[in-house]
């Protein structure tokens, strides 16, 4: 178990009994969620790095699944629940990856995010990701992708 901030919150790896949570805050969050089979084959994939935070009651506050190749990590899916946003869960969730990607020498971690995503952007920015690219009409509804990148280990 990790404590991090915001202190109250402990982050630890995903388990399949938090799908049902996961899946539900996945739905409200996205236009186009991941199915929850999906999240159950990712979280005994090899090569992942899926964490989940809660409350001390128990309460589900957010996730962040990822997985890694080689030396570059791949953030698929992050999201917080609404009463717990801009309380900084999902930077605290972020500097986890960082931290995971700087023990484990990986190069850099990329993502995609939507450019109508004004929050995940300047919170991707605020942890030292910079645009790297465009992926036209990546997202279902045809929306492009701006790629983001974070670099680990620049000399
Ligand atoms: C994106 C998301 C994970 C951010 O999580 P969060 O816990 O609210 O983010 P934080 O509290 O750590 O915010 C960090 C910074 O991001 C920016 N930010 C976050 N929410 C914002 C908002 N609604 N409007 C503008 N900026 C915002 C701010 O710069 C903030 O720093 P500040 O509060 O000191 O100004 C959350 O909004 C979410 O779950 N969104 C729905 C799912 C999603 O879009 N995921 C990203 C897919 S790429």
């Amino acid at each position: 178990m990790i404590e991090t901030a915001p202190a109250v919150l402990t982050i630890r790896p995903a388990v399949f009994g938090d799908l049902d949570e996961i899946t539900d805050l996945e739905s409200r969050s996205f236009p186009a969620p991941w199915k929850r089979e999906f999240f159950e084959s990712e979280i005994d994939a090899e090569f992942r790095l899926n964490l989940v935070a809660r409350a001390p009651d128990g309460r589900f506050a957010g996730y962040v699944f990822c997985a890694w190749v080689l030396d570059e990590i791949h953030v698929h899916k992050i999201a917080v629940q609404e009463e717990w946003r801009r309380s900084g869960l999902g930077t605290a969730l972020m500097k986890e990856v960082i931290a995971f990607g700087l023990r484990n020498d990986s190069y850099q971690i990329f993502l995609e995010v939507r450019p109508s995503n004004t929050p995940a952007k300047r919170m991707y920015q605020k942890l030292g990701f910079e645009i790297s690219g465009r992926r036209k009409a990546y997202y279902p509804d045809g929306e492009d992708a701006i790629v983001m990148v974070r670099e680990l280990h620049r000399s």
